[in-house]
């Protein structure tokens, strides 16, 4: 299972004065059970790219295979790995709707045509695995939640659905570091647990750097960088700040250490990896 992307182009506004390529000729491959980071500076075409991934936008060329079918088709079949897609967008509260949190839930596997017993047992299992106790939770509305658990219903929403693949643009925005933590402790689990292949679009790149197996970098609708992250942070560092993308605080530190002479291994992407190689290095703090 996989998705591909073959050479696609998008253009805003065709035939209007408002006209724009937003994305040039992007070719790539995501592989089953990835977890693939996006960046890029803004208006990059980082939402505009993951809206193709379900069929939200079609290319204006070129084509995008999921499981080996072309979602820009009107069959079922092709409606069918449109819904292998899962989006969770920027602010996911405001896709919420419904007068009670397991409503809301069951609005997606309903309109796939589930069964009500399944889909009974899809909003048990979905609150579960995003840690919302059932009992307590299931008939309260929704809008009276914290940001971060108003995500964790958007996120069971998707992850009742049962996709293959979960798209999320921003997820973090806006939440306080508590809310953020909470919401990647979910993905990192649907990532481990589920096996659903992940692609998460980020402007923290210390988040993307912990979990992305991958990572590509947009600029201009084209892709400039894809490569493990380790290796885009320590060998590309120049052309991400001339893009104007940021680097986990912890290389940068990381580098400057190496530069001063201490023994530091680069293979370094997180705070405690940072820790680590220092006390390896034999910096031993007094
Ligand atoms: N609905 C639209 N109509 C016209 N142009 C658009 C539209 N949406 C986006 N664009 C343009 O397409 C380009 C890519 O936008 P996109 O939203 O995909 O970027 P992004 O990387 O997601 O940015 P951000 O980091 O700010 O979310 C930008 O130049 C943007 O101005
Ligand atoms: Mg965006």
């Amino acid at each position: 299972m996989a998705i591909q992307l073959d050479n696609i182009t998008y253009t805003y506004g065709v035939g209007t004065p408002f006209e724009k390529q937003a994305l040039k000729g992007i070719s790539l491959t995501i592989e089953n059970g990835e977890f693939l980071g996006i960046i890029g500076h803004t208006g990059s075409g980082k939402s505009t790219f993951v809206q193709h991934l379900n069929g939200l936008l079609h290319p204006t060329t070129g084509a995008v295979i999921v499981n080996g079918v072309d979602v820009s088709e009107k069959t079922d079949e092709a409606k069918r790995m449109r819904h292998k897609v899962g989006m969770v967008f920027q602010y996911p509260e405001h896709q919420l709707f419904e007068e009670t949190i397991a409503q809301d839930i069951a609005f997606g596997p309903k309109n796939l045509g589930v069964d009500e017993e399944d889909v009974d047992r899809r909003v048990r299992e979905a609150m579960q695995f995003v840690g919302l106790d059932y009992d307590t939770y299931a008939d309260r509305s929704p809008f009276h939640l914290s940001g971060g658990q108003m995500r964790r219903v958007a996120i069971a929403g998707v992850v009742a659905m049962e996709p293959d693949f979960l798209v999320l643009d921003e997820p973090s925005a806006g939440l306080d570091p508590f809310g953020r933590e909470e919401i990647f402790e979910e993905i990192i689990k649907l990532h481990k647990e589920k096996g659903i292949t992940v692609i998460l679009v980020s402007h923290n790149m210390e988040d993307i750097s912990r979990m992305a197996s991958r990572l590509i970098v947009l600029d201009k609708g084209q892709v400039v960088l894809d490569g493990k992250p380790l290796e885009i942070f320590n060998n590309h560092r120049h052309i991400l700040q001339q893009l104007g993308v940021d680097v986990p605080p912890v290389s940068v530190l990381v580098e400057s250490l190496r530069h001063r002479g201490l023994p530091i291994s680069n293979e370094v992407l997180t705070v405690d990896d940072a820790v680590q190689a220092i006390i390896e290095g034999g910096c031993h703090v007094k």
